[in-house]
Order: structure tokens, then C-alpha cells, then sequence
């Protein structure tokens, strides 16, 4: 049950830490921390009530733990001791739609961002209000890419050009085959798109992916 992609997002998160699981949906996040215990102090919210029926489910062995909670939520909208847990988890949603949510947030959490798209509009949001990109990871899995940033508050200004946003700057930096194989088929993606439509935006997304060459 338990993919790549939710292992490597637990990977970031430090033992018997304060966790908050934003768009939780089965709760499968949450069941991977508390199966190899990493942490029992866990929020799990989402904005929609099935999804956290279903993730009460998943986690009904854990019912009478007192540190584990569910909170129905518009991202931090019902969630009243923010500034308390240290990783804020928002995985398996859009990039715009975390955009959104983070647009609340103001404390120091460690944030784990696993956007399904839109990484780039992502990555300008977080630049813009000094969130600090630490790390990134490209995983792929049965064939789909997923990229899982972790990002902190700075309190500083923080430079970028085009290609940070685009490629990520520390998915440039490691570029290893995954991450060049995912920077080529962009390139190529872009570049049957801009044959069609002619948008220089297009062009300059494929040139800026094929830019990247595998050291
Ligand atoms: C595809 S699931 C992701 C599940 C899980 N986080 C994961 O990565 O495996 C997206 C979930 O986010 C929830 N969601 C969407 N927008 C939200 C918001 N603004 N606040 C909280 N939850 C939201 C949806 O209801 C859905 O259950």
C-alpha cells in the first residue's frame, strides 16, 4: 500500500514530531508515520467529510490515541494552534490549491509539498514570500513523476531567475537520470506544443527544460 512517493515524504519528517496532514483523503500519510513510528501526534484534515470518514477508517486501529486528531478544513481555516506543529504536510493537490493554503501561513512549520502540477507557479509563490526551498525530490513510480519539495520561512529575500522556477533548484543541482529524463520529456512536451500553438511561453518552457544536460 505504502508507494515511493509516501515514503519519501515521511523520510523528511523528524521522530515523535507535531504533524499536520493537510487533504489528508484516506489517511495514508498519517497510517505510514504511525505504522513505523515516526510519530503519533498527528492532525488530519481535509476540506471535504468522506474523504475524512475514510481516513478514520484507515487509521481505526489508532482510534483512543489521544494525539492523533481530525479536523474538517479548508486548509488552515478550523485549525486553531497553527504555530504548534513543526511539518505541515500538503500532498497530492494541485500546485495553485497549495498556493491558496499557504497563503495563511506565517510560522515556522517545515512544509512538505507534494504538488500534482504547477510546480513552477508553486515555487514563485514560495520565492516571493521568502519560503526557503531546502530540498526537492523527483520520484517516479509506474510511470508518473512526483515532486516533493520541502520549504521553510526565511524572513529574508530570496533570489531566483526562470530556471529555478521551472526546473527547481536543487532538482538542477542534483540532476541525476530521473530528474533529466523528466527535464527532457518536458522539453519535448513543450516543444510539440509550441509547433501548434506558437506561444513564445511554450518555447521558452521547452528551451529552458532541454537547456539541462545530465552531468
Ligand atoms: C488526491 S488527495 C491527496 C491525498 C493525500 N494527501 C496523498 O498525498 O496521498 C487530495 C485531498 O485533498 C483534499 N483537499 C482539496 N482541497 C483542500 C483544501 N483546500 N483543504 C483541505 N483539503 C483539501 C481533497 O478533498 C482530497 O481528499
Amino acid at each position: 500500500m505504502f508507494k515511493g512517493r509516501i515514503i519519501e515524504i515521511a523520510d523528511y519528517i523528524s521522530k515523535n514530531s507535531q504533524v499536520l496532514d493537510i487533504g489528508t483523503d484516506h489517511g495514508y500519510i498519517p497510517l505510514y508515520l504511525l505504522k513505523n513510528k515516526i510519530t503519533d501526534k498527528i492532525t488530519a484534515t481535509d476540506i471535504n467529510t468522506k474523504p475524512l470518514l475514510q481516513a478514520k477508517k484507515t487509521l481505526i486501529d489508532y482510534k483512543d490515541l489521544e494525539t492523533l486528531k481530525f479536523i474538517k478544513s479548508n486548509g488552515f481555516e478550523n485549525i486553531i494552534d497553527i504555530a504548534s506543529y513543526q511539518y505541515i504536510i500538503i500532498a497530492g493537490l494541485g500546485g495553485k490549491t497549495i498556493e491558496i493554503i499557504l497563503k495563511n501561513y506565517n510560522d515556522n512549520a517545515i512544509l512538505i509539498l507534494n504538488p500534482t502540477n504547477n510546480e513552477a507557479i508553486l515555487r514563485k509563490f514560495l520565492y516571493d514570500n521568502k519560503f526557503k526551498i531546502e530540498d526537492e525530490k523527483l520520484i517516479y513510480e509506474n510511470n508518473i513523476y512526483s515532486i516533493i519539495i520541502k520549504a521553510k520561512k526565511q524572513y529574508k529575500v530570496l533570489k531566483y531567475n526562470q530556471r529555478d522556477l521551472v526546473l527547481g533548484p536543487i532538482l538542477i543541482k542534483k540532476n541525476n537520470k530521473v530528474i533529466s529524463q523528466f527535464f527532457y520529456q518536458k522539453g519535448i512536451y513543450f516543444q510539440n506544443i509550441f509547433l501548434k500553438s506558437k506561444k513564445e511561453e511554450h518555447k521558452e518552457l521547452a528551451k529552458i527544460y532541454l537547456s539541462n544536460k545530465l552531468k
